[in-house]
């Protein structure tokens, strides 16, 4: 049976933001030890005093969205796909991750058992991961099978939980990041005749429209608040792709609307966007590609270059900083940070750097053996994908 909306509300856990007034839920706090004050003028002291003690024994790893008082403390930063690589080829026994939940995860999966992964804070977790539970993906799966479904790839980006890589796996597919999607679907329909890709609808049309060439018809969107994904099982017969129904809230905000604005306030402007944007945004756009690319192609583009990006704005605001000699505007006239990667700030850094100096492991990351044992065939996957 399809889960409905409260089904899902009923089977994740509340956040209380009281101090410690309920330890189950209030993932953010739950180790000893109290987080520092936003304000304190020793953040940054204390933050280098912590990291210089833990030497060696530490990797900071930081993800590109996030804070810029945070990601001065990273040892190597990347989009999700290169801190896959990085964190699995570092042989560190602590990691500290700066970036969300499934990417913590990822890094337990890739690391040896023994390594010690820690997410500063808890709830920075992923509101597209969040959007596919596993009870939902296997139902979506027998309803594939009893449509007669049976050559289908499944394909889930990294972001998604490691129950969802696992399942990935166990059923012979792969994970994919916004950097290597194309090369992924290609390997997938080498493997068989259809994809479920999810969570993210946006990265599985664009790549599957824009790169394979298939149409928008190719595609069907699975609902999993709807019974039998809201497709009936001819359409799910005929579609080359399966379209999961999640989205990023801070990519999904861009419109086809912004994009025209931006032409028409500054001249000569080139629109460059993340693949997790709607369809209309990335076919409006004058570039698409993963936060590498994003940031590749300004830091390789001329003086004098206009650009109006979108994606995350922690990463857009450092590119307008570090390029002057060019001018980098948001391409959303409203503030649209990723409110779960801005939950990592320096309070939350310091906190769990400190906590390591005194020799405990606070919110440390652990994947379970069974769980981690598929995911990581569905990791291995996409980092043996051709020119992976
Ligand atoms: P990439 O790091 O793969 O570009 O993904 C963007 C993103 O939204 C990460 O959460
Ligand atoms: Fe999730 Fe979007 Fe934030 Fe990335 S930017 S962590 S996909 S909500």
């Amino acid at each position: 049976m399809a889960q409905t909306l409260l089904d899902t509300a009923r089977s994740t856990p509340l956040l209380l933001l009281g101090r410690r007034a309920d330890p189950d839920s209030e993932r953010g706090t739950i180790c000893p030890g109290d987080v520092p004050a936003p304000g304190d003028p020793a953040l940054i002291e204390r933050a280098r005093a912590a990291r210089a003690a833990l030497g060696d024994d530490l990797f900071v790893l930081g993800h590109h969205y996030q804070r810029d008082e945070v990601i001065a403390f990273a040892d190597t930063r990347g989009d999700s796909y290169k801190l896959a690589v990085d964190a699995a080829a570092n042989g560190a026994p602590t990691i500290v991750f700066c970036g969300v939940h499934f990417m913590a995860e990822t890094a337990d999966i890739l690391t040896p058992p023994g390594t010690r992964v820690v997410l500063p804070d808890l709830a920075a977790g992923c509101s597209m991961a969040d959007m596919a539970e596993i009870g939902q993906v296997e139902t979506a799966w027998a309803d594939l099978r009893a449509a007669g479904c049976d050559r289908v790839v499944p394909l889930t980006y990294m972001n998604s939980t490691a129950a969802i890589k696992s399942f990935t796996g166990r059923e012979g597919g792969a994970v994919c990041t916004s950097s290597n999607a194309e090369r992924a679907m290609r390997w997938a329909f080498d493997n068989g005749d259809q994809i479920l890709f999810l969570p993210d609808q946006h990265l599985g049309r664009n790549t599957a429209v824009l790169r394979l060439g298939l149409s928008l018809d190719d595609c069907v969107v699975y609902d999993p608040r709807r019974p039998g994904g809201g497709v009936t099982p001819e359409a799910l017969r005929a579609a080359k792709v399966i379209l999961w129904k999640g989205h990023c809230s801070v990519h999904g905000t861009f419109t086809a609307a912004h994009v025209a604005l931006a032409r028409a306030r500054v001249p000569g402007v080139k629109v460059l966007v993340h693949p997790e944007c709607r369809h209309e945004v990335v076919t409006r756009a004058d570039l698409v590609g993963s936060t590498e690319f994003i940031i590749d192609t300004i830091r390789s583009a001329p003086p004098g270059s206009r650009w109006a990006v979108g994606t995350e704005l922690n990463l857009v605001g450092r590119l307008a900083q570090e390029h002057p000699d060019q001018q980098v505007t948001f391409l959303n006239e409203t503030v649209c940070f990723c409110a779960t990667m801005n939950r990592i700030d320096l309070p939350h850094l310091v906190w769990a750097l400190e906590e390591l100096v005194a020799g405990r492991v606070p919110n440390r990351i652990v994947v379970d053996a069974d769980t981690r044992r598929w995911a990581r065939v569905a990791l291995d996957r996409m980092l043996a994908l051709p020119g992976a």
